[in-house]
């Protein structure tokens, strides 16, 4: 078999077959295929497309490619979440131990934030003490005790798509759905749990720009999970607006404490009960709406709270701060920035938003960069408020006096005010089960 007419046969758009998909993986592992003929390949993806058993296939054989995480030492059925990445998404710190309060177990292995998105373990690791390189018997310790545990993806997981991932970048072939699904499958699949929920995003902040393109990326996603025999689902969230008030690290795991308090915002916490309430639906075997009536009373309770606390706690963290989140270090300067018009607030740039805050120090310019915790933004108004000029509609957090000015600017210009009231999008667009393929 030969690389070039695997890349002849994909540019004429033809379906290649598990073979031919074999010899390609095998070869990007073992590095007898040159970059040149990987990047001519990813380009051919790119144009043509690819079916869903393409899809999957290639998603096995890269899932396979590496490491994979055997959870059989913890008991019962173990659910894992995804999201596709956003700005604010705070939505792991409160799912994770909603879910655990509820009795089913999460091991969930996270990332760091990079560009305008933010990570969930640079999040955690704002907690001081709280400790996200566990070794694989203490995660599991911890997840059996507990209930949950989120550390950060060590080991070999999915070597190919790491090159994959490292060559889409540079040959503008990142936007792909086949490519994007198959980079995310693989990964998940190798971290071992039983059922997954993903939480693909769409809008200015997100990689799906439109709603058609997360609805394709998300029943290709549920479509690998169904040729893997994995339970998977999707949510369709919007990403237009920022999640919550805050952006940024210390201030989100504040955020997630308030919401797991019940003092979250409206969509937010819709999200959030959104991906618990399929999570545990899916585990427990029960229909949506029991589910959905035992997650809101964990919040309500303050169960979940109880789980993050623990959860926190048994990775080494100082659980004082969640108890009493004044304690957070705080930023040296702040800057307020004014309302422009009176009106109505009618978009926020998400994208931008995300840099903004990265730019205070909240995110990383490359994956060297160090992290200010106590960086970013907070919202006091958001898409659809009613202000009146001057109104302080965000404050700018950071260690960095000389980033105010840039980070400002590119603020100022994400956001966007109507005279007329504004119609706010649902938080959530739909769900994707295998029902829907
Ligand atoms: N996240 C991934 O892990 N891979 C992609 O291709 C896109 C988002």
């Amino acid at each position: 078999m030969r690389m070039v007419d695997i890349i002849e046969k994909k540019k004429r758009a033809q379906q290649l077959t598990d073979e031919e998909l074999e010899f390609f993986t095998n070869g990007v592992a073992d590095k007898s295929i040159p970059d040149y003929q990987i990047a001519a390949f990813l380009m051919a993806v790119y144009f043509n497309g690819m079916t869903d058993r393409e899809t999957a296939r290639l998603t096995l054989l890269m899932a396979g490619s590496g490491d994979t995480a055997d959870l059989s030492s913890i008991n019962g059925y173990k659910v894992d979440k995804h999201s596709t990445g956003g700005v604010g998404d705070k939505t792991s710190l409160i799912v994770v131990p909603v879910v655990a309060s509820l009795g089913v177990k999460v091991a969930k292995m996270s990332g760091r934030g990079l560009g305008h998105t933010g990570g969930t373990i640079d999040k955690l690791e704002s907690i001081p003490g709280c400790n996200t390189s566990l070794s694989t018997d203490e995660f599991f310790k911890v997840v059996n005790e507990v209930g949950c545990s989120i550390v950060g993806q060590t080991g070999n997981f999915a070597p190919v798509d790491k090159k994959l991932y490292a060559l889409r970048d540079v040959t503008a072939t990142v936007d792909s759905i086949p490519l994007i699904a198959a980079s995310i499958m693989s990964k998940k699949l190798a971290s071992g749990a039983d059922g997954i929920v993903l939480d693909v995003k769409t809008g200015s902040g997100a990689f799906c720009k439109t709603e058609a393109e997360a609805e394709k990326l998300a029943k290709t996603m549920v479509a690998i999970g169904e040729h893997a025999g994995r339970d998977v689902r999707a949510v369709i969230s919007d990403m237009d607006r920022p999640l919550g008030h805050a952006v940024g690290n210390n201030i989100e795991v504040i955020e997630a404490v308030k919401t797991l308090l019940g003092e979250g915002t409206e969509d937010l916490r819709g999200v959030c009960i959104e991906l618990a309430s399929n999570m545990v639906a899916m585990a427990k075997k029960i229909s949506f709406e029991d589910s959905r009536k035992e997650v809101t009373a964990a919040i309500d309770e303050k169960k979940a709270f109880e789980s993050l606390c623990a959860m926190v706690k048994a990775q080494g963290g100082d659980e004082r701060f969640l108890r009493d989140t004044a304690l957070f270090e705080k930023a040296g300067f702040s800057h307020d920035i004014l309302s422009e018009a009176d009106g109505f607030i009618s978009g926020m740039d998400t994208y931008k938003i995300g840099v903004a805050a990265s730019l205070l120090g909240a995110g990383r310019e490359t994956k060297d960069s160090l992290i200010d915790f106590s960086a970013g933004i907070y919202m006091h108004k958001k898409t659809g408020d009613r202000v009146n000029k001057g109104d302080v509609i965000a404050t700018l957090l950071t260690n960095k006096q000389q980033s105010i000015a840039n980070a400002s600017d590119v603020f100022i210009s994400a956001v966007s005010y109507s005279s007329e009231p504004v119609k706010l999008q649902p938080i959530i667009k739909k769900r994707i089960t295998k029902e829907d393929l």
